[in-house]
């Protein structure tokens, strides 16, 4: 008989997914990072594989189980994330970028232990940019559809369409993380999808559920996608 998959809306695709934070390194014991769970994309792995695609996530240091009939790559830094998703995007229908890349890493990572200089009261770590991977996933030839997501403090829906156009992305869902109770590290959350012609409003819900949401609009939207 029919496996549930193989009536989901996203029979036969391939879906690229980033989730969690990267990890910057300073020196052998020292990093920079953010407060991503990883939780919103292995929602959305989840999601994926019970709508029938095949789905691959490339994971920043997150301590979460691997959904079921997930193919999961381990990432730590921006580099490594930028890496492995150049090596899965070739076939891929569907790219989510989910993960909290860090901006920026430390110019130089120290080989040794930094120590404390006893004179100085404060030091300074020089940064430089790390790669945009989802606006470099959405230069791609054939470029897949491709969704990002924004969180935001304030302003939410004009950064939303700003991030939306200079990256050149498909879908853009914006989250207002200045409410603790939903977005990073929470269960919940609340999210606003744009597009150029529209959006979309998700009450608060659990990830579970937003995520099981979001891959049907993204479905819908993916149909009426021209390369
Ligand atoms: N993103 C990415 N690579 C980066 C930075 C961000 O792929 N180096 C992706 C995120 O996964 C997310 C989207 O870009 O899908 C937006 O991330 P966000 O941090 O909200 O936006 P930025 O473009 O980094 O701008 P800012 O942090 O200044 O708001
Ligand atoms: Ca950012």
């Amino acid at each position: 008989g029919h496996s549930i998959q193989a009536t989901g809306v996203l029979h036969g695709r391939s879906v690229v997914i980033t989730a969690g934070p990267t990890r910057e390194a300073i020196d052998p014991v020292r990093y920079l990072s953010n407060y991503s769970s990883g939780k919103m994309g292995f929602a959305l792995a989840a999601a994926a594989v019970k709508a029938g695609a095949s789905v691959t996530l490339v994971a920043g240091p997150c301590q979460l189980a691997t959904p079921a009939h997930v193919t999961r790559v381990d990432v730590v830094s921006a580099l490594d994330m930028q890496q492995a998703v150049s090596e899965h995007i070739a076939h891929c229908d569907i790219f989510i970028g989910c993960a909290a890349v860090a901006d920026f890493r430390p110019v130089q990572v120290a080989q040794q232990k930094m120590k404390k200089q006893q004179d100085h009261d404060h030091m300074a770590i020089e940064l430089v940019k790390n790669p945009d991977i989802l606006a470099w996933v959405a230069t791609q030839s054939p470029t897949p559809f491709t969704v990002g997501f924004a969180a935001e403090t304030n302003e939410v829906a004009k950064y939303a369409r700003d991030k939306l156009e200079r990256k050149g992305i498909q879908l853009i869902v914006a989250n207002d993380v200045s409410d603790a109770t939903i977005g990073f590290n929470s269960d919940n959350n609340a999210v606003t999808v744009y597009w150029p012609e529209g959006e979309k409003a998700f009450a608060t819900s659990t990830k579970e559920s937003l995520a099981e949401n979001l891959v049907t609009l993204i479905a819908e939207h993916y149909k009426n996608f021209k390369k």
